[in-house]
C-alpha cells in the first residue's frame, strides 16, 4: 500500500468550491422569509441605558420588530466552567441597562431586507446616563484581587540582586484584532422547539452548547452548521453576542434572522488580542548562562469577563534557567472581553522574552544564537519531563546556514547595501502539542467513492484534505473520489479547531475508522455469494486486502481483484461504515512535555536617507514532527509569518478614551501587512515524527509561525538603526529620533 499521499504537497480538496464560490458561508445560506437583523452599538464606553426609543425605527418600512433591553425576555447566562461551555462574554446581549464598553448591543433592529434593517437601526435613539470610561491602562485602577498566575522556582529575585549581568526592560503590545476575512455572522432559524445556526465558528459543538444554554432548551434541539470559515484566528473559538442575537430575534419574530457583524464591530464585539505591559527581568553570569527570569504581565480585561492572556507560561520552559519567577495581574478597562488569538498567551510572551535575550546577547557581546544555545534546555524545565521530541538546536543551525548568518557583523548599522543599511534578527519559536479525543466515521459507498465525517471544522488550514489524505492511505481510494463532511454539530464528535491540534487529534481516528471499515468490506467480501472472494470454509480462506480502491488477495497484485464496489453491490449493500474514538496516550502526556519548535530569522532594509524600513527577508525553520500536507503546512506558517509582520509593523486598535472608541475601526486606518509588506517567505521543515503524540508523528503548526516574528523583527531594526523598539508596533518615527504620535 503507497503511503506517498502522507506528507505530500497535496492540493486542498475543497480548493475548487472555494474558487469557484460555491462554498458555502455563514451568510451565504438562503432561507425562505430570511428577516435581517442589524445591531445598534453603544456609541459610550460606561453608561446605564436610560431609555430606549424605538418608536420611529419600528414604523420605518419592512420593520419587524426592534429588541432591547426591557423589552424581550431575558437570555441565560452560559453555564461555562460548570459544563465545559464557553461564550466570548459571559453576559449575553440585554441583559441589563448598563454599558460596559463602546460598541456593545443596546438593541437589535430587524427587517425584512438588509437595507430596512440598517436604515432602522440608525433611527433607534438611545439615551444614555454617561460615566467617564476607563480606557487607557493608565485609567485602570489597581489589579484587583490576587495575581491570576503566580510561579516561581529557585530564587529568583536573589539570584537576580548577585547576577554579574542584568536586564531589566518593560515591553508593551498593543490590542491587536483577529480581523478574519469573513466577519462574524449567524443566521438563526426555529422550526417548532428546534433550532439551527448557520455559523461561522471555529467549534460546532461548543457554539451548540452556550446556544441551548443561553435560550434555555435541550442540548438535541440546537444544530449548527459551519461548513466553510473565513478563518478566525481565535476570533471564532466561542459565540460572541451576535449569535445569540440572531436565536432570539428569530424566535421573537418567527422568521429566520441573520445577524451580521460589520467590520466596524468586528473591533469591539468579537474579541481581541489583549494589550500587555511586561516587564522581563534576566540575571547572567558573564558568560551568558542565565541565572534568573522574572516576568511579571499587567494585562486589562473587560468589565464582565476575566480573560487572562497566559504569557508566562513560555518563560518557565524555553531556557533553562534554575530560578523563574512569574507573576501575572489583571486590571478592568471598559473594552470588549479580550479572547485567544493565534498563540495566545506564547506569542506576546514571546515578545519581551525573547526581545531581552537579545538585549542580553548585545550586553555580553555574545552571538544571539550561540547565547540561546547556552541555554538550551534539554529537558522541560517547568514539568521537569523529557520532551516527546526537540529538534531545536537543528531549527537554528538549518536556520543560520540557509539565512547566511555567518556573514552577520554583529554592530548595529554596520551592514550597508547601496543607500540602505540591513538588520539582522533571529528568535525563537515554539508551541505546545496538544491532542484531544476524536471521533470519527468512514463510509465506503456502493458507487465506488468514500466518505469521512467529524464534528470538527476546516477554517481554512486544510483539514478537509488530511482527512481526504488518510482516508486514501487506507484505502487506495482517490483523493477526488472522496467526500469528507465536517462543520456540522450532528456529525460524530470532533475538536474545536483551536491550539493547533485538531491535525494531531483527529489523524488517528480517521485511520481507526477507515481500517474499521476496510476490515468490514473484506469480511462482507469473503461471505458474501456472488463476492469472487466468496468462501464456506472460511479457515483457509485466503487473507484479503484492499489496495488502490480494489479488494483482493493480499499475496496477489491488487488488479487481480476487484473495484470494492463490486462487493457492496454482491451484498446489495448501499455502504458500510467504519467509526472509531480515539483518545491521547494518558500515559505518554504524563511523562513526556509535548512542545514544537522552530527558528525565525528576518532581514529588514534601513533606508535613513528617506526614513523607509521594510522586511525584506523571512526565514522559519520548524519542528513540528511529521507534515501530513507540505503545501497547507507550509501555507500555514508563511500566514503566521504574514500576521507577524503586521503584529511587529502595524497592528493596534487605538481607543479613544473619550469614548472607548477604537477609532481605527476599519481595514483603512487599522493596518495589517499587504503583500507590498511583506518580502517572499521561506519555510522549512525538519521532519522528526513525534510518534508519542499519535502515530503519524505529527504535531500542529497553525500558531508556531508567528511566535517569533516580532522580537526577530524588531532585533533586525536595533541591528538595522540602533533603535531598540519596546512598544509594538514600530513606528518611523522610531527610528529616526521623533516623538511617537499620541491621539491626545
Ligand atoms: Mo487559536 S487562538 O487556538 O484559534
Amino acid at each position: 500500500m503507497s503511503t506517498s499521499i502522507i506528507g505530500a504537497a497535496v492540493n486542498r480538496v475543497d480548493g475548487p468550491l472555494k474558487v469557484s464560490g460555491k462554498a458555502q458561508y455563514a451568510v451565504d445560506h438562503t432561507l425562505e422569509n430570511l428577516a435581517y437583523g442589524v445591531g445598534v452599538a453603544s456609541s459610550v464606553g460606561n453608561a446605564r441605558v436610560v431609555r430606549v426609543d424605538a418608536s420611529e425605527a419600528e414604523r420605518m418600512p419592512g420593520v419587524l420588530a426592534v429588541l432591547y433591553h426591557g423589552n424581550t425576555p431575558p437570555l441565560y447566562r452560559p453555564a461555562e466552567r460548570l459544563e465545559h461551555s464557553r461564550a466570548g462574554e459571559i453576559r449575553p446581549p440585554f441583559e441589563d441597562d448598563q454599558v460596559y464598553y463602546y460598541g456593545q448591543y443596546v438593541a437589535l433592529a430587524i427587517a425584512k431586507t438588509l437595507e430596512q434593517a440598517t436604515a432602522a437601526a440608525e433611527k433607534v435613539k438611545v439615551q444614555y446616563e454617561v460615566r467617564k470610561p476607563a480606557v487607557l491602562l493608565s485609567e485602570a485602577g489597581k489589579p484587583e484581587g490576587p495575581p491570576r498566575v503566580h510561579s516561581s522556582r529557585g530564587d529568583a529575585g536573589g539570584a537576580y540582586e548577585s547576577a554579574a549581568v542584568k536586564i531589566d526592560e518593560t515591553y508593551t503590545i498593543p490590542v491587536e484584532v483577529h480581523n478574519p476575512m469573513e466577519m462574524h455572522a449567524a443566521i438563526a432559524q426555529w422550526e417548532g422547539e428546534k433550532l439551527t445556526l448557520y455559523a461561522t465558528t471555529q467549534g460546532v459543538l461548543n457554539y451548540r452548547k452556550v446556544l441551548a444554554e443561553v435560550m434555555g432548551v435541550p442540548l438535541e434541539d440546537v444544530r449548527v452548521i459551519s461548513p466553510f470559515c473565513g478563518s478566525g484566528f481565535g476570533g471564532k473559538l466561542f459565540p460572541w453576542p451576535e449569535s445569540m442575537l440572531a436565536a432570539l430575534g428569530a424566535q421573537h419574530v418567527k422568521r429566520p434572522v441573520r445577524v451580521q457583524v460589520p467590520r466596524s464591530m468586528m473591533f469591539t464585539t468579537v474579541g481581541h488580542r489583549p494589550l500587555t505591559k511586561q516587564r522581563m527581568r534576566l540575571g547572567a553570569t558573564t558568560d551568558g548562562k542565565l541565572v534568573s527570569i522574572q516576568h511579571d504581565v499587567e494585562q486589562p480585561t473587560s468589565m464582565v469577563d476575566e480573560y487572562v492572556e497566559y504569557c508566562t507560561g513560555v518563560t518557565t520552559m524555553l531556557y533553562d534557567c534554575a530560578n523563574v519567577e512569574t507573576r501575572q495581574d489583571l486590571v478592568r478597562l471598559n473594552v470588549g472581553t479580550p479572547t485567544p488569538m493565534r498563540g495566545p498567551g506564547i506569542v506576546p510572551g514571546m515578545f519581551p522574552l525573547e526581545s531581552a535575550m537579545d538585549e542580553l546577547a548585545v550586553k555580553l557581546n555574545m552571538d544571539p544564537i550561540a547565547l540561546r544555545l547556552k541555554n538550551y534546555a534539554e529537558t522541560d524545565p517547568s514539568a521537569n519531563l523529557p520532551w516527546s521530541s526537540k529538534h531545536l538546536r537543528e531549527c537554528y543551525q538549518r536556520g543560520a546556514e540557509k539565512f547566511g548568518w555567518a556573514k552577520r557583523n554583529p554592530k548595529a548599522g554596520s551592514m550597508r547595501q547601496g543607500d540602505e543599511i540591513l538588520g539582522w534578527g533571529m528568535s525563537t519559536s515554539t508551541w505546545h502539542a496538544g491532542r484531544g479525543g476524536a471521533t470519527v466515521r468512514v463510509r465506503l459507498n456502493a458507487d465506488g467513492t468514500a466518505r469521512a465525517s467529524c464534528a470538527t471544522q476546516d477554517i481554512g488550514t486544510g483539514t478537509y484534505t488530511i482527512f481526504a489524505q488518510v482516508v486514501s492511505e487506507k484505502t487506495g481510494i482517490v483523493l477526488d473520489k472522496i467526500q469528507v463532511v465536517l462543520g456540522d454539530s450532528t456529525l460524530p464528535p470532533g475538536p474545536m479547531s483551536g491550539g493547533s491540534t485538531v491535525t494531531a487529534t483527529v489523524l488517528p481516528a480517521i485511520a481507526k475508522a477507515a481500517d474499521q471499515a476496510v476490515q468490514r468490506l473484506l469480511e462482507a467480501a469473503a461471505m458474501t455469494p456472488g463476492s469472487p472472494f466468496f468462501t464456506e470454509d472460511r479457515a483457509n480462506a485466503p487473507k484479503l486486502a484492499m489496495t488502490s480502491g480494489w479488494v483482493h488477495e493480499a499475496d496477489k497484485p491488487y488488479n487481480s481483484g476487484v473495484p470494492f464496489d463490486e462487493i457492496l453491490i454482491a451484498r446489495r449493500l448501499a455502504a458500510l461504515d467504519g467509526e472509531a474514538t480515539t483518545e491521547p496516550d494518558r500515559a505518554a502526556q504524563e511523562h513526556y512535555s509535548f512542545h514544537s519548535f522552530g527558528a525565525q530569522f528576518m532581514e529588514v532594509a534601513w533606508d535613513p536617507g528617506i526614513a523607509r524600513l521594510r522586511v525584506t527577508r523571512a526565514l522559519t525553520v520548524i519542528d513540528a514532527g511529521k507534515i501530513i500536507n507540505k503545501k497547507a503546512g507550509t501555507n500555514q506558517i508563511l500566514g503566521a509569518v504574514a500576521m507577524g509582520i503586521g503584529m511587529a509593523m502595524f497592528e493596534e486598535a487605538i481607543y479613544d478614551p473619550r469614548t472607548g472608541k477604537p477609532i481605527n475601526n476599519n481595514f483603512a486606518d487599522y493596518l495589517v501587512a499587504t503583500n507590498a509588506d511583506v518580502p517572499r517567505l521561506e519555510c522549512d521543515f525538519i521532519e522528526y515524527p513525534d510518534y508519542y503524540l499519535n502515530e503519524y508523528g505529527a504535531r500542529g503548526i497553525g500558531e508556531i509561525g508567528l511566535a517569533g516574528v516580532a522580537p526577530a523583527l524588531t532585533m533586525a531594526i536595533y541591528h538595522a538603526t540602533g533603535v531598540r523598539v519596546r512598544t509594538l508596533p514600530f513606528r518611523v518615527e522610531d527610528a529616526i529620533g521623533g516623538e511617537r504620535a499620541t491621539i491626545v
